[in-house]
């Protein structure tokens, strides 16, 4: 069975696209087929694996990326896919088994301009070519943007789990409560459309902390987002094996500088100019293994 994924909260800047393009990686190093769908018009996901040059390219043609999917002409979703897309300077593929459905900044169309039939919404369109494509995956994952529009509801359709991203901050949990909030209208608005083939509805399984300092005490924040948690499972808004995510990302210099190096970390050599290097790689690879053990 494919896992559907979307890494999605209400809050800008937590580390959504810095988690899901990490996790990615290390769960393709484990021999997993991943495809990564990148869903927010700021396409920093694409950028960051495709690099500038390559993406600048796609950018500038203005199509050949996911918004040509939704657009007339017939492009299948299939044929939007850059496989391999991790390459090494020459262009030669550095970790097989990470694709990618990237996005560029004409993705914003498909909140605007877009008119699709009203009776097939936008979501399904999607959710029905990739179906079929995601037989070739172990893993589907969508890097959303902090809301959910359009674009975020092609994933979060397709999708039968959600993991939330979170800073040890206040507005990382109220962003965590309008997410199931809106979460909660669009399930019962989709349903209609909703297949048995599909699986369940996408819930809230987990939540990840992210970019937490040496030393910093996260109790605090941790208890809150846990009492929230616990108060969404009774009321049954979160899946009942929901759950705050051992494993936490600390905060280091080399994540932000991945992004310009255009590598997830763990393919990043060591210089030695981050002692925190090592030890943020381990974190991303037992986020990964402990994302692979939870059952949805
Ligand atoms: N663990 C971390 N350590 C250091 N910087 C981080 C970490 N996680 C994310 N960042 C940085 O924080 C910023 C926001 O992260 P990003 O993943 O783009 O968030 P989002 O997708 O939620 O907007 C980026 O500059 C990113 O490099
Ligand atoms: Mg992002």
């Amino acid at each position: 069975m494919t896992r559907k994924i979307c890494f999605i909260n209400y809050k800008g800047g937590v580390g959504k696209t810095s988690l899901i393009v990490n996790t990615a990686s290390c769960l393709a190093k484990l021999g997993r087929r991943v495809l990564l769908c990148d869903f927010d018009t700021q396409s920093n996901t694409s950028i960051w694996l495709m690099r500038l040059e390559r993406w600048n390219r796609l950018n500038a043609e203005g199509k050949g990326a996911v918004y040509s999917f939704f657009e007339p002409g017939g492009v299948r979703l299939r044929d939007l896919i850059v496989k391999d897309v991790v390459e090494d300077k020459n262009g030669q593929p550095v970790l097989p088994g990470l694709d990618l459905l990237p996005t560029t900044f004409n993705l914003v169309d498909l909140e605007n301009e877009y008119t699709g039939d009203a009776r097939r919404p936008a979501y399904l369109v999607f959710q029905e070519q990739l179906a079929e494509l995601a037989l070739d995956y172990d893993y589907v994952m969508f890097d959303c943007p902090p809301n959910l529009l359009r674009a975020s509801q092609c994933g979060i359709f397709s999708a039968n789990e959600i993991y939330v991203p979170a800073n040890p901050d206040a507005l990382s949990l109220i962003g965590f409560t309008l997410l199931v909030e809106k979460l909660g209208k669009f399930n019962q608005i989709s349903a209609g459309f909703r297949k048995a083939s599909m699986g369940a509805a996408a819930q809230v399984q987990g939540i990840i902390f992210n970019s937490i300092k040496t030393g910093a005490d996260i109790e605090v924040p941790k208890m809150r987002m846990q009492l929230r948690l616990n108060q969404f499972k009774t009321a049954r808004r979160a899946a009942p094996q929901s759950k705050i995510f051992d494993t936490q990302i600390r905060d280091a210099m080399v994540v932000r500088r991945a992004v310009t190096l255009g590598l997830p970390v763990n393919l990043i050599g060591q210089e030695g100019t981050d002692p925190t290097h090592d030890n943020v790689v381990n974190d991303y690879r037992r986020l990964a293994l402990e994302l692979d053990r939870h059952a949805a």
